[in-house]
């Protein structure tokens, strides 16, 4: 079967799924530019079609993230009331018959009937169910628990499935209000960063925090019971079309907001400090509740709490499963998946493949394409037998490399194919990075790849973390050999690398380690501060001319921006 996800929702994506393998996947921002865009993903449909060879019309099914029959008693928020008029009528059939079904929906469909006689399902599939779908199917697990946290869905907040072979069963669920990603991204529109987006940074700023009064004063708005938890909406308003998505009472409790752009100051990192410790204690809670109610060893993560790399350290330290599969695309991004292998498996009854899929979903390019830009913007370049092993000398004599190979990364993490490379080793590295390439936050840390072999030697835990999803305390030795990557707080986010995974990126990990002793480079995504990263070879260039990075190298090109500073490494016989 042949089957077209989308998400449109914040972060909107696309994704094909072909006989039960995702084949390829794209946020809508990658093309638009617009970071975090939610418009309607066309752009990332024809980039998933095209992939595939494939007219829309040749499609079988069309997965989408969001089941409108699920809440057709309370109309979507955040929506006009034209709009809304329009979708209540649409709705009125599903909102008077759902409730006699007496069953769980899972899906809703359409069919559009197409002049040529084929017919094309539309699936609205419930929106947890995509998360958990999306984590399970792609998952290594033949059998897992499934943990799902987010901002909202159709009304569930949270979700615990059970997953066997090709079937999910819904064990318990959390109804929105009561949601972990709406507290985490009302505390995060009251530090002054922007809600559904500024969720990392926030996390980035509690390592800087320490336990004080607001940790006691955060936990009073949360209770944990036996069937999850529950806020005191009383301090929140996100539920409401207000201005604000928390309320006066949050205030009188914690002072007043930050303004954006603000100065941040020790109230700030330690409201962010108590809220992460909230938020792990949470995620630690359910996950304990999945442990219960599954009595299985392995443990998958999506929504978009999924995306709490600390949170997800602790899941692996201190929680009862002995193996984890943190989604890459955790987020809403990856609910195009999770739609789409929703109706291969369990409206289809599909099988799985158990191939683990790739998180390398996205646009790439031939090494004539490649060529044919480089030749039109009359750019001088070199092609190269073994990039990677002189991107890595670069790296070891202290450039900032950027690093575009392959297809792109499929979810927020650039993870070796549209990266920026730089050495961990040096104590003023952040502060030069953040200075000539990203102009990010101070108080943003970067993050380490490291051979999946040596990961135990630098960080306090061997097991792999391939998509950057875990935080993993930076042993003691190194925390001084390893400065640029090791947060404030003694952690890394770290990413691990293998042959398998990709080949070229681990040899120039490996090429690195071989110069240095360290089997591990500082790894950054491809873009500057409040763009998507990199997608095209043209945009890659782009910010090799109008940024402070050293050096560019596309497929088997170096790019050349200064021959001054590349000279010394090229062969004299080069061409
Ligand atoms: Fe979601």
């Amino acid at each position: 079967m042949k089957i077209l996800g989308i998400n449109h929702s914040n972060d909107a994506a696309a994704a094909l799924v072909v006989d039960g393998r995702v084949i390829a996947a794209s946020q809508e921002e990658r093309f638009t530019r617009i970071k975090h865009d939610a418009s309607f993903p066309d752009k990332a449909i024809d980039f998933c079609l095209k992939l595939g060879g494939l007219a829309l019309a040749d499609l079988d099914a069309v997965g989408f993230f969001w089941n409108p029959g699920i809440h057709a008693e309370a109309p979507p928020r955040r929506l006009t009331s034209s709009v809304r008029h329009h979708l209540e009528y649409l709705l009125s059939v599903p909102a008077r018959l759902v409730p006699r079904l007496h069953e769980r929906v899972r899906s809703m469909e359409q069919t559009v009937h197409l002049a040529s006689g084929r017919k094309l399902a539309i699936h609205y599939v419930t929106h947890h169910l995509c998360h958990a779908a999306a984590a399970f199917f792609t998952s290594p697990f033949a059998e897992a628990a499934i943990l799902t946290a987010d901002g909202y869905g159709e009304r569930q907040s949270t979700t615990i499935y059970r997953g066997q072979g090709t079937e999910l069963e819904l064990l318990a669920e959390i109804e929105f209000p009561h949601s972990i990603g709406s507290l985490y991204a009302a505390l995060t529109e009251y530090l002054g960063f922007r809600a559904n987006s500024g969720e990392g940074k926030v996390m980035g700023l509690a390592s800087y925090g320490h336990p004080s009064d607001y940790v006691g004063k955060l936990f009073k708005l949360i209770e944990f019971t036996e069937r999850g938890f529950e806020l005191d909406l009383s301090y929140f308003e996100y539920f409401h079309e207000r201005p604000h998505r928390y309320s006066s009472k949050l205030v009188e409790l914690l002072g007043p907001p930050r303004a954006p752009e603000s100065a941040i100051d020790r109230r700030h990192e330690d409201i962010a400090f108590a809220l992460q410790a909230v938020t792990e204690e949470a995620m630690l809670h359910l996950a304990a509740m999945a442990h219960t109610l599954t009595g299985a060893s392995n443990l998958c993560v999506a929504g978009g709490v999924g995306l709490n790399c600390v949170a997800n350290g602790r899941l692996q330290y201190e929680s009862e499963f002995e193996q984890f599969f943190f989604y890459p695309a955790a987020g809403d991004t990856g609910t195009s998946v999770g739609a789409a292998l929703v109706v291969e498996h369990l409206l289809h009854g599909g099988p799985r493949s158990m191939e683990v899929a790739s998180e390398y979903l996205g646009l790439g390019f031939s090494s004539a394409q490649v060529r044919e830009v480089l030749d039109r913007g009359q750019l001088r370049y070199h092609r190269l037998e073994n990039p990677e092993l002189l991107a890595a000398r670069m790296v070891a004599d202290g450039l900032i490399v950027a690093w575009f190979q392959g297809r792109a990364e499929f979810g927020p993490r650039a993870l070796g194919n549209r990266s920026i490379l730089a050495d961990p080793r040096r104590h003023d590295m952040k502060d030069v990075l953040n200075a000539k390439v990203k102009f990010r936050e101070v108080f943003r840390p970067y993050a380490p790849s490291v051979a999946e072999e040596s990961c135990g030697t630098y960080f306090g835990s061997p097991v792999p973390s391939p998509y950057m999803l875990r935080a993993y305390p930076t042993l003691p030795d190194y925390v001084d050999k390893l400065p640029a990557i090791t947060h404030v707080d003694g952690t890394a986010r770290v990413q691990t690398v293998n042959e398998q995974q990709n080949p070229r990126y681990y040899r120039l990990i490996k090429e690195f380690g071989r110069l240095t002793g360290i089997d591990c480079v500082l790894n950054t995504s491809f873009n500057i501060r409040g763009e998507p990263i990199i997608n095209t070879v043209d945009e890659a260039i782009k910010c090799l001319m109008t940024t402070g990075l050293d050096a560019l190298f596309v497929e088997d090109f170096l790019v050349v921006k200064d021959p001054a500073k590349v000279a010394p490494y090229l062969p004299p016989t080069a061409p």
